[in-house]
């Protein structure tokens, strides 16, 4: 199956009552990993490309390790930028074969952030691909943004219609409490999502495809993996599963998952050299990497997202 777009998978998916995993991808392993437990799980998936993983790993060999999973498996597989911060990038991966970008111009005021959407969509819809765009600020740290807990800001309920309307984007990424990395909540502090505002965006954009950023529930097992053999990682308090379910439950059909699979990784790979000093082929502990990523992926496709067996 060549590579699609989100259109009917959100579709579906808002219809049932479940999202689609949007995992970032910066290598082969990952990309692996993830579409080894899709094509298992029998689950759509979305995979996400970040400017930094771009950078890191350069468009070209990306996008052909995606081609290349597109030809290992039956699923329905979409190619997404994640976090696109001009109309350069968004314009660069719509002609380098992606089928979905997001333009993220949430940090500028309310009408720049429409123009801006609204210029990417008019290019990737000529195009035949879809836009996924931000409003509100989620705080979190990531390669190309970098918003502190004070500057970051719930969505506005009352804006989403005249922003969809004025930009004809396909989704909308909004801030309900959710962060970027791996330290989400302070210690102590009591993890809490806005559904009220969830439902009140939802009740204004019927049938509306919405995105939730910053989802990992930094599993606490990995985080003690890393800590048993070697890591230093202060306790991480992540988005409870049960809070993403619900939000799968109800319009939000797009769900971002990165700091969970690097956590896998690392945890996965640490474990590795504890326990065989003397291996030194990296294909031992990737292997050992990617076959945790895979369970971590099937786990969040079967008991969080609810997408298995859609494909
Ligand atoms: O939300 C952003 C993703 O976690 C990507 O992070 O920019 O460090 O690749 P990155
Ligand atoms: P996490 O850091 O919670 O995994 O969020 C990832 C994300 O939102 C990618 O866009
Ligand atoms: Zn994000």
């Amino acid at each position: 199956m060549p590579l699609v777009t989100t259109k009917e998978m959100f579709k579906k998916a808002y219809e049932g009552g479940y999202a689609i995993g949007a995992f970032n991808v910066n290598n082969m392993e990952i990309v692996q990993a993830i579409t080894e437990a899709a094509e298992l799980e029998k689950a759509p998936v979305i995979l996400q490309v970040s400017a930094g993983a771009r950078k890191y790993a350069k468009h070209v060999y990306l996008t052909k390790l995606v081609e290349a999973a597109i030809a290992d498996t039956s699923i329905p597989i979409a190619l997404h930028l994640d976090h696109g911060d001009s109309f350069e990038i968004c314009k660069d991966c719509i002609d380098g074969g992606f089928t979905s970008v997001m333009i993220d111009a949430s940090h500028y005021d309310f009408d720049k952030n429409i123009e801006i959407t609204r210029k990417v969509v008019e290019y990737a819809h000529d195009h035949g691909v879809v836009v996924e765009a931000e409003l509100g600020k989620l705080a979190g740290i990531e390669d190309a943004v970098n918003v502190s807990a004070e500057d970051a800001q719930f969505t506005n309920p009352a804006e989403v219609e005249e922003f969809v309307s004025r930009t004809g984007v396909d989704s909308l990424a909004i801030a309900i409490g959710t962060s970027h990395g791996a330290y989400k909540f302070r210690p102590g502090q009591k993890p809490q999502l806005r559904f009220d505002i969830l439902d009140e965006v939802s009740r204004r954009l019927p049938g509306f495809p919405i995105v939730l950023h910053g989802a990992s529930s930094v599993i606490a097992a990995d985080v003690a993996t890393v800590n048993q053999y070697g890591g230093q990682m202060p306790d991480a308090i992540g988005i409870p599963e049960e809070m993403l379910r619900e939000a799968a439950k109800k319009a939000v059909c797009k769900i971002n998952i990165d700091s969970d699979l690097r956590l896998a990784m690392t945890a996965a790979v640490r474990k590795h050299f504890v326990e065989h000093p003397d291996h030194f082929d990296p294909r031992q502990y990737l292997g050992d990497g990617r076959d945790h990523i895979r369970d971590l992926v099937r786990h969040k496709i079967v008991d969080v997202l609810g997408c298995n067996g859609k494909a």
